[in-house]
């Protein structure tokens, strides 16, 4: 069985979803796979891309940029998981708010480029906006969250609900990525 790395940046969940999604479908196609939360987990407890035959790395973007430890980890592993093959996902509100081109080259294409990467297949996934009264996110956050909303209905006609969870994850879209992943491993090039 091929083993495949899922290392993601998740805070509030809407990537850890993802991330489980991407590993779902990895399995039913008989991959071995683990996904792990790295901002979650201890820095000496992170995996080793070494002890893989394939990575995927993702995160989701804050303030243009992708989670501080899912940073440090590709600083660290650069090497390694341009050895093997490697997919890359963000998981961003920008995609969705009619900046799909400025998500794939600033957190992707910049962010493959700036490490060295050398990354077989690569995709910006829509995110979540949780501005209902249940989200996690600060008084000040949510503050903030919502003035953000209000810009980008304004540029984009996006429809936000007020007060709610706004999900713009393309379910599809990104089992496709799992399935296109899927296919590399099997006939690689
Ligand atoms: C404080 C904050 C800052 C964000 N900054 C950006 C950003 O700069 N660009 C972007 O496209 N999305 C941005 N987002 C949207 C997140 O990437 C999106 O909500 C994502 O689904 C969050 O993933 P998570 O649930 O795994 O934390 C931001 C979200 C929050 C809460």
């Amino acid at each position: 069985m091929t083993k495949v790395l899922i290392a993601y940046g998740s805070k509030h969940g809407s990537t850890a979803e993802v991330a489980e999604r991407l590993a779902s479908v990895l399995r039913d196609a008989s991959s071995d796979v683990v996904a792990i939360n790295l901002a979650e987990v201890r820095k000496s407890s992170w995996p080793k891309p070494a002890d893989f035959d394939a990575c995927i790395i993702g995160s989701c973007i804050r303030i243009e940029k992708w989670l501080k430890p899912m940073r440090k980890y590709v600083a660290k592993h650069k090497e390694a998981l341009s050895g093997k093959p490697l997919g890359i996902f963000v998981v961003s509100l920008s995609v969705c708010a009619g900046k799909d081109g400025h998500a794939k080259e600033k957190y992707v294409k910049d962010f493959i480029a700036e490490n060295g990467l050398d990354a077989n297949l690569s995709a910006a996934f829509g995110g979540v906006l949780d501005i209902s009264k249940d989200s996690n996110l600060s008084g000040m956050m949510r503050k903030i969250m919502q003035a953000a909303a209000d810009d980008m209905r304004k540029d984009s006609g996006l429809d936000i609900k007020e007060n709610e969870k706004n999900d713009f994850r393309d379910w599809e879209q990104i089992e496709q990525f799992a399935r296109d992943f899927s296919s590399l491993l099997k006939n690689p090039q």
